[in-house]
């Protein structure tokens, strides 16, 4: 059976994607903050079925990279899909504003983030030659509309990585693709209080793609529930 190794798993994203696979019928590995994190996606899901946790720092550079060494070693089961949503930092520092500090965190916890979760495991995947593999990175649609200063910095970021991951694994094993959110998300306990789209519905969008191996070096946007199913996507690059 696959598994998908899923980062940022106990966020409003990571959470969807993890009732995405299981729906699908695979199991996930979760890369988690602590034990603490770990107790909150399980209560999310109702279930700790099909899901194996490890503990790593996703904002060293080592974090991920660890876990890939522990899956080589035959330590953790072994993967065949990511799916990156690590960061969520947010704020509304207008940009002239922003210390010097407090832009490195955000491109840290936003950006590096899903930079050193890329590079940890796309080797991994690509040396799978004759295994179909997939990588999904979740952006948002804030570095568009700029409101959000530090926020619309590292999805800016977030897009042009996504280009470059795109052509870099174009003739590859791995499809690569960019799921662009432009609806906020909540996981469903609090989406029913504040009105946000659940992570339970969201988490169609991941199941899709991964049943739908034409959906390749593409951009998914989602903007609301008609996005869900009836996925929008559009080549990254030509
Ligand atoms: N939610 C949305 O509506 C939305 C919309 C557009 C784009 N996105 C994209 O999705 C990404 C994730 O958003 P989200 O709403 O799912 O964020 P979130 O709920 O805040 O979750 C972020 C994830 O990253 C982990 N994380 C954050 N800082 C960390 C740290 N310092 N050390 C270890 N783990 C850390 C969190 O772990 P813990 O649970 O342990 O904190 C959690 O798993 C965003 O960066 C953005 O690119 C989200």
């Amino acid at each position: 059976m696959e598994t998908v190794l899923v980062i940022g798993a106990t966020g409003n994203i990571g959470v969807a994607a993890v009732q995405a696979v299981l729906r699908s019928g695979r199991k996930v590995l979760a890369v988690v903050r602590n034990e603490a994190s770990a107790q909150k996606l399980f209560q999310h899901l109702g279930t700790k079925e099909g899901i194996t946790i490890v503990e790593a720092d996703i904002l060293s550079d080592q974090g991920v990279k660890s876990v890939v060494d522990q899956v080589r070693a035959g330590k953790l089961p072994a993967f065949q899909h990511v799916y990156s949503a690590a960061g969520g930092a947010y704020g509304a520092t207008p940009l002239q504003e922003i210390e010097t500090s407090d832009l490195r965190k955000f491109m840290t916890i936003n950006f590096e983030s899903n930079f050193f979760a890329y590079r940890a495991t796309i080797p991994y995947l690509l040396e799978q030659k004759d295994v179909k593999c997939t990588y999904t990175l979740c952006t948002g649609s804030q570095g568009d509309i700029g409101a959000r200063a530090a926020p619309a910095l590292t999805q800016g970021a977030l897009f042009s990585m996504a280009n470059v991951a795109c052509r870099d694994n174009a003739d590859t094993n791995v499809r690569f693709n960019e799921v662009y959110v432009g609806v906020r998300i909540e996981v469903d306990v609090v989406a029913e209080k504040t009105g946000a789209m659940k992570s339970s519905d969201f988490s169609s969008v991941y199941e899709e793609l991964l049943s739908r191996p034409e959906i390749d070096c593409c951009r998914v946007t989602v903007y609301g529930k008609d996005d869900l199913k009836d996925l929008k996507y559009r080549k990254k690059i030509a």
